[in-house]
């Protein structure tokens, strides 16, 4: 009779059936197994499912778990081909042995592939198949008669027949494999292709003095508190148990499921919410002509924006065909107004300059050229892109990202609209408090700076602000047009906690791993 304290006995009263099977495994055994034949002969589904049980038991102070590392060998597809036609060196000798006078190699390179033939005479005396003379200028092999007896192929055979039957799926251990036959063995391993070498973790489990103490009948596996199962809930029969608690906190295998990039995540919920919020979404196409991008909003031909260090120009197409009364119309705004009531810049456009195709550099491209398309208010479209500006690469820049743009307009639009939509957007983001700075941008007047507070500092994300006359007059826009473009990226930082805005377009698999379904 084994005598046991209180909370000994009481421990394995609150074993679950799983760690009840692994203690009377090992303690009908020797103490000691390797973890997958505990899980095969406990009746678990998988190695996971036990080693989950077993660290339990570790944790309790009744099992240990250890790790080795050993390597396990299989037949490679080279070998696989040596069992199926013979080693080469075989074949070689089952020709020339039917010759009385030898063959020579002339001959049998007729018969044999280069790449067999070569093997086969780096094996030949090697292994006393026979010999190989010169007579005048040919060589000739001898073949001995009978062929020496061939342990590597038994052996190669034999590793061929394990892992068909599959006693470990791992194939035969090295030290095994080796034991057989240490020279064929090293023959079979120097010969390249024949043998696959793996390293295997294995995990062992061993019982601890108080593991091999404690007693569980076999009979009473499923003795213990009742673990909950559809079946008690659906009978009633539960209510008469005493159950086991739920541990929370119970390791379990990590199940990755398929799930959208964190910025197309956030990007999602922006379209969701301007979706919500009324709008409509709009796209463009990232090449568009300088005039689309820039002459339109009344950005000046001699901006420095325009200059080929911050903008991707095209070589293919260089350039982009646009309507040449749109050009004049634009070119005597950017020169003297037009009739917009603006003095304009005093310089008309170069329609050369206008055509140049591009990467777009803002969003607002897209919104200018759906105005121009639909100059009747209301309106209110949003759009989510991509857009391109040649910066050096560095923590908090890239050379493309995405802008949130969007405009607004009907009768009697104004200022405080803009920054009313503004706020609720940030808000139903999350962000309730926000800031403005009088900002510049040649298209907007006035211009403003976003900026939100993110908790811990004031984040800059972006500008907007009332077209000018000077862009709206043009197409026939009678109404105010209230318009924003805003960074994405700065904000998928601060939602995700990247120091590093690199690490967003990175794949780095355990980073994506680790992310939320936000
Ligand atoms: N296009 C500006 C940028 O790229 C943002 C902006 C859009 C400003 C619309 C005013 C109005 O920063």
């Amino acid at each position: 009779m084994r005598i046991m304290s209180e909370s000994s006995q009481d421990l394995v009263r609150q074993l679950p059936t799983s760690e009840r099977r692994i203690l009377v495994q090992l303690q009908t055994g020797t103490g000691s197994a390797s973890l997958n034949v505990v899980a095969s002969q406990a009746g678990f589904p998988n190695e996971d499912v036990a080693f989950s049980a077993a660290s339990w038991l570790q944790k309790k102070g009744l099992v240990e778990i250890s790790e080795r590392k050993t390597s396990h060998v299989t037949v490679g597809r080279e070998g696989e081909a040596f069992l199926r036609d013979g080693f080469p060196e075989v074949q070689v000798h089952r020709v020339v042995a039917k010759a009385p006078q030898g063959a020579s190699l002339v001959q049998l390179r007729n018969a044999f592939a280069e790449q067999i033939l070569s093997i086969a005479l780096a094996w030949w005396k090697r292994k006393g198949l026979g010999t190989i003379e010169k007579r005048g200028s040919e060589t000739f092999l001898n073949a001995n008669p009978t062929l020496p007896e061939a342990a590597d192929e038994r052996l190669l055979s034999y590793l061929f027949q394990e892992a068909k039957a599959g006693h470990d799926p791992a194939g035969t251990p090295e030290e095994q494999a080796r034991a057989r036959n240490p020279n064929a063995y090293d023959w079979l391993k120097s010969r390249p292709g024949l043998l696959l070498v793996h390293e295997h973790k294995q995990r062992f489990l061993q019982l601890t003095a108080l593991g091999r103490q404690v007693h569980v009948d076999p009979a009473s596996i499923d003795a213990g508190l009742a673990e909950l199962t559809p079946e008690l809930i659906k009978s009633g029969a539960w209510k008469g148990k005493e159950l086991r608690p739920y541990d929370v906190s119970t390791p379990v295998p990590r199940t990755l499921a398929g799930k959208p990039h964190p910025l197309v995540q956030i990007i999602d919920e922006v379209r969701e919410i301007f979706l919500q919020m009324g709008f409509e979404e709009i796209e463009e196409d990232f090449v568009q002509s300088a005039f689309w991008n820039m002459d339109a909003l009344f950005i000046p031909q001699d901006h420095p924006a325009r200059e080929m260090q911050d903008t991707f120009y095209l070589e293919t197409p260089a350039e982009l065909p646009v309507d040449e009364r749109l050009i004049k119309r634009i070119s005597e705004v950017h020169e003297s107004g037009g009739r917009t009531g603006s003095r304009g810049w005093g310089t008309p456009l170069d329609p050369r300059e206008s055509r140049r195709a591009l990467l777009r550099t803002h969003t607002t491209v897209g919104t200018i050229r759906y105005l121009a398309d639909h100059p009747e208010g209301p309106t209110r479209v949003f759009s989510i892109g991509r857009v391109f500006r040649k910066e050096t690469m560095d923590a908090t820049h890239l050379p493309e990202f995405h802008q949130i743009e969007g405009i607004a307009t009907e009768e009697g639009a104004d200022f405080r609209m803009l920054l009313g939509i503004l706020q609720e957007f940030y808000r139903r983001l999350g962000y309730e408090k926000l800031r403005w700075r009088p900002s510049y941008f040649p298209y907007t007047e006035p211009s403003m700076e976003v900026e939100v507070w993110t908790g811990e500092k004031w984040l800059e994300l972006g500008g907007c602000g009332i077209f000018r006359p000077e862009v709206t007059r043009p197409f026939g826009v009678k109404t105010p047009v209230l318009a924003w473009g805003l960074g994405l990226e700065r904000l998928a930082m601060i939602r995700l906690g990247l120091g590093d805005i690199r690490n967003l377009f990175v794949s780095d698999l355990e980073w994506l791993r680790s992310q939320p379904l936000l």
